[in-house]
């Protein structure tokens, strides 16, 4: 897949800081993503960058970020920004302890044309700290709800039972944010058809405006991942977990969701909940990842190197890889296709190639299969299409993911990391 796609052996990410004056230089509008790395307790499967929180680490932090602002706002200067996304870790652990200061410096720094995305945790969404997030401008917010058994929540080590975790998503609902979204994961160890069909319910009774639905991930460096075979927890097939997701699909379907990414399912006239809704972008702190057209670099992973590497007025870039323009063209769909439809005429306004001349053979391949659909300028994903694009996703980029997240994660400073 990736010699067919990409045309490349390895994929080689190096130690090495890009030339970013010229990566800046010929684009028009941007995205920006700020990771928090910071959370109350570690779960046990997940596999995001983060630390428990601390307030000494959290002000230094805050600090580090406005000295990274202030380095991009001479590269990016007056390019509107167009997409804002705050992720974690958990970024309501900083709701008073510098979160505000950072948005200020954004707004002081960037040409901001967006609303501002943000993910939460169950547990911080009292009725005043919701309204000091309606406050900073936050107006698309996530709620991590996980599961909706008791059993599985705890399976999860969650901090919360399920009447919570509903009182925390309802009072979110009615403070009418434009879009609420629950992360929910399934096929979680044991779990049978009928907890998912119950959750699915809930899920949508609770009034939210999307679900993203995923199955349960298994990371090698995640406590879960490691041990999930000692435990001898029966984890989901394939085509377990296949019956699952069509559960769900029925279901949100039936009360007027619609399918706006792989994972996730939206209410008709609301502007989708997604992490960064542009192509191009700037990933700011501790394992921020940046993709600017010919060049995709991640900063360092490490809290304390990332403090230390700004505080001594070095940017914290760990790892870079220049990107080839089959390299670009494969990320362009991968992401296109992540969305579940696109137009080609994108593809030509990006690359100056026709879409056709390149891809035709492999779409006329899937459109046979049942995949997607080709109408003229679209390209829809069928449910069996986005199906086994998840199949892929776990077989392919989730083995990625653990060896660039992993290698990050133990050495803050790799020379170099192989895919
Ligand atoms: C950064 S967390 C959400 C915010 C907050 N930290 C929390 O836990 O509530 C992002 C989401 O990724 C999903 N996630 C994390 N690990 C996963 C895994 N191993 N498999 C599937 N989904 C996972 C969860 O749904 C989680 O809510
Ligand atoms: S799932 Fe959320 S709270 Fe748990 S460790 Fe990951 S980011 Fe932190």
């Amino acid at each position: 897949m990736r010699r067919l796609l990409t045309g490349e052996k390895n994929i080689v990410l190096k130690q090495r800081i890009p030339l970013l004056e010229k990566s800046f230089q010929d684009i028009e509008e941007l995205g920006i993503y700020l990771h928090i790395p910071f959370c109350e307790q570690i779960c046990p499967y997940c596999p995001y960058n983060k630390e428990i929180y601390d307030p000494d680490v959290a002000a230094r932090y805050t600090n580090a970020i406005k000295t990274e602002i202030s380095f991009y706002s001479d590269l990016i200067g007056n390019k509107p920004v167009t997409s804002f996304y705050i992720g974690g870790g958990t970024p309501t652990t900083m709701l008073y302890s510098g979160l505000m200061e950072i948005l200020e410096h954004v707004y002081k720094s960037f040409n901001m044309r967006c609303d501002i995305h943000m993910e939460s945790h169950p547990n911080h969404l009292s009725s005043d700290n919701l309204n000091t997030i309606i406050s900073m401008g936050i107006d698309h917010l996530s709620i991590g709800v996980e599961a909706l058994q008791d059993r599985h929540l705890k399976t999860l080590k969650r901090p919360y039972i399920s009447k919570e975790v509903k009182a925390a998503v309802e009072r979110a609902v009615d403070k009418g944010f434009k879009c609420v979204n629950v992360d929910f994961i399934f096929a979680l160890p044991d779990q049978t058809y009928s907890e998912v069909e119950q959750a699915g319910h809930a899920l949508v009774e609770m009034g939210v405006d999307q679900i993203a639905a995923y199955p349960l991930f298994l990371f090698p460096y995640t406590q879960m991942g490691s041990t999930v075979k000692a435990n001898n927890y029966k984890i989901s097939s394939i085509f377990k977990r296949r019956k699952m997701l069509g559960i769900l699909e029925s279901i949100f379907y039936s009360a007027g969701f619609r399918r706006t990414s792989v994972w996730a399912f939206t209410r008709p006239d609301v502007p989708k909940y997604c992490s960064v809704t542009v192509p191009l972008y700037v990933g700011l702190g501790a394992s921020g990842g940046s993709y600017l057209k010919d060049v995709f670099y991640l900063n360092t992973f490490h809290v304390a190197e990332y403090i230390n590497t700004l505080e001594s007025g070095r940017m914290p870039i760990a790892l870079s890889l220049d990107l080839s323009d089959n390299m670009q063209m494969a990320g362009w769909l991968y992401w296109r296709i992540y969305e579940t439809r696109f137009a080609k005429i994108g593809f030509k306004k990006r690359f100056g190639k026709d879409f056709n001349k390149i891809y035709g053979k492999y779409v006329r391949l899937l459109s046979l299969l049942g995949f997607l659909k080709d109408k003229e300028d679209q390209i829809i994903l069928s449910d069996k299409g986005t199906y086994w694009l998840h199949v892929l996703e776990d077989l392919f980029s989730i083995d990625y993911i653990s060896i660039l997240w992993g290698d990050s994660k133990q050495n803050p400073w790799p020379d170099k990391v192989i895919l």
